[in-house]
């Protein structure tokens, strides 16, 4: 587990399989629960939502299979309607399952589903997106993921107002006594992981900057350690 002294809030660290190998999927996925990946973070894009199209139910159940009971699997929903596949996601293994604010006009309703399939509940806001458009169900869900770039691909530079955005969260959350938690994603590399840590997160997703080139996941882990403690 990743820790931020700083500000004395442990960060957990969230691997997104986006950046890994699809070729080894299973063994890149054990590589970065090995290397101190607390969550393997699954990203599904269906050409619609996103302009991207990555993998679905099939590929999580197989790596639930491969990885067994323990691995903690969370499905970040980038898709259209995401409540006719919630219940999918759930049986093929997904522990926790985001959808989106800006796909979910009944949000209510899909957070209710995901509860009753047995997962944890993530909602998840595009950079354009308010805050406040999550405020009413913020005491209903496990997990806000905040998107720091517009979802659809990994590698992207993280947007600088995120910043403030995250800040501005984690001060309602407290404000208001809720235990809600802040995931962060996109663009989280050494030089952003500290900024998001201090804003006040609990878990980073962290794609490009986790899969190295050269296949090192433990150098991974420590440089991003590094920055936290720095
Ligand atoms: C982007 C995905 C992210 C992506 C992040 O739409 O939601 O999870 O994998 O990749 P990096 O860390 O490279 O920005
Ligand atoms: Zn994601």
């Amino acid at each position: 587990m990743l820790y931020a002294r700083a500000v004395n809030r442990s960060i957990r660290l969230s691997p997104s399989l986006l950046s890994a190998n699809a070729a080894t999927l299973g063994a890149d996925a054990a590589a970065a629960l090995a290397a101190g990946g607390d969550r393997l973070h699954y990203d599904v894009m269906d050409g619609r939502f996103v302009p991207n199209i990555t993998f679905g139910m099939p590929v999580l159940a197989h790596l639930r299979s491969a990885l067994g009971p323990t691995a903690y699997l969370d499905a970040h929903l980038m898709i259209v309607e995401p409540e006719r596949y919630v219940e999918a996601f759930a049986k093929a293994g997904a522990n926790h399952i985001s959808v989106h604010v800006e796909a979910s006009p009944h949000l209510h309703r899909t957070i209710q589903l995901i509860r009753a399939c047995g997962a944890h509940v993530g909602v998840a806001i595009n950079p354009a997106t308010p805050l406040q458009s999550l405020y009413e169900v913020l005491d209903s869900i496990d997990t806000v993921l905040m998107m720091t770039v517009n979802p659809g691909f990994g590698g992207q530079q993280y947007i600088p107002q995120s910043t403030a955005k995250i800040r501005t969260l984690r001060a309602y959350i407290d404000a208001n006594g809720l235990s809600t938690q802040i995931q962060v994603d996109g663009g989280i590399a050494l030089d952003t992981i500290a900024t998001v840590a201090a804003a006040g997160v609990d878990d980073v997703v962290v794609g490009s900057a986790f899969f190295r080139a050269d296949g090192d996941l433990q150098r991974s882990t420590a440089a991003l350690q590094a920055r936290l403690d720095a």
